[in-house]
């Protein structure tokens, strides 16, 4: 299979086009090094990849590239490029929008004229809002603007495939953390600061609960879903277990081996409180699970970032 993914150089694509390549398929890498986060990291990502037979990266920003000669023959898109993170979306709105709804609207666009067969795109459990416990279908209601504008492209790729017949699914992935893990997400900042002996943050009173979906989990489902018919459906994708925040960082410092020195500062504005994946649809649907449990992952991520160091 060909398959073209976006946001190549990214966290979760990155690992996504591994896992592609070792299975065999063939990958067109798609990435414009956004500076959301330093290139080097992004650099980092693609160590891997550069070297792999089947992998080809096409530098392109997808919000002005042509993008049909990029999608014509490809046998299916996942579309993992957006700007992440709900922090800055208060600050930048024209980034989120441009990149997370302006450039899959580009892309839509181009995969209706070629006529692509599996269009996969990476949405987000921050769809429902401060609470996202529920299925599915439980009502949506994102309290930032990244929120806003990754529902809002869950709703362009629906009209596309409502009117026009583009074979979507959606993924809604929950916190997703492990080696590589974005340079302003919480994990990876706590194991960089805990190394360097500096006091973590915590905004709120750390009793926030997510249920973390490791990378290779998360791929998991995002490969079930390239190899399953598209049907137009949307699922969550999550970690089998809630944890709170306080906890993942009892268990990042334990295997670090250092005591945590933590700051409390009050919840930002749009921050989830609790998130619960309901992950019984694409259970039923494409026998997906998630297998890394939380101790497992934060010790391999911890063991990452202690590789990184030396
Ligand atoms: N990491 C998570 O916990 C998480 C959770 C829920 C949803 N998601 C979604 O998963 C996807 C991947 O997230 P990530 O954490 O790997 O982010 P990331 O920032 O590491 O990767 C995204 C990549 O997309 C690229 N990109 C952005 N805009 C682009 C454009 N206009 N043209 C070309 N490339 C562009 C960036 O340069 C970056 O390398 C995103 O769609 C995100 O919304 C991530």
């Amino acid at each position: 299979m060909k398959v073209v993914v976006t946001g190549a150089a990214g966290f979760i694509g990155s690992h996504l086009c591994e896992a592609l390549l070792a299975r065999g398929d063939t990958v067109v890498g798609v990435d414009c090094f956004t500076d959301y986060y330093e290139r080097r990291h992004k650099e980092a990502n693609l160590e891997g990849l550069h070297a792999a037979p089947g992998f080809t990266l096409a530098e392109v920003d997808l919000r002005t590239a042509p993008l049909e000669p990029i999608v014509d023959g490809a046998d299916a898109v996942v579309n993992e490029a957006a700007t992440p993170g709900l922090v800055l979306s208060w600050d930048d709105f024209e980034r989120y929008q441009s990149c997370n709804l302006g450039a899959v609207q580009r892309l839509a666009a181009a995969c209706s004229a070629v006529g692509i067969g599996h269009f996969v795109q990476a949405s987000t459990s921050s769809v429902y809002g401060v609470e996202a416990t529920g299925p599915e279908s439980s009502p949506t209601h994102p309290a930032s603007p990244y929120g806003v504008t990754k529902l809002a492209a869950e709703q362009l790729l629906d009209a596309y495939r409502s009117t026009g017949g583009l074979p979507l699914t959606v993924l809604r992935y929950f916190s997703v953390y492990g080696p590589r893990q974005r340079p302003d997400m919480a994990y990876r900042t706590f194991c960089d600061r805990l190394l360097r002996g500096e006091p973590i943050t915590i905004f709120g009173d750390g009793a926030q609960t997510r249920s973390n979906t490791y990378v290779t989990d998360a791929v998991a489902a995002t490969v079930a879903a390239l190899d399953a018919e598209p049907a137009g459906a949307t699922y969550n994708v999550g970690g089998g277990r809630e944890l709170a925040l306080l906890d993942a960082v009892a268990l990042l410092a334990e295997a670090l081996g250092v005591d945590p020195v933590l700051e409390h500062r009050p919840a930002r504005r749009g921050d989830q409180r609790r998130t619960v994946a309901d992950t019984s649809r694409i259970a039923r649907d494409l026998g997906w699970a998630p297998v890394v449990a939380p101790e497992e992952g934060l010790l391999r991520q911890a063991r990452w970032a202690l590789g990184r160091r030396r």
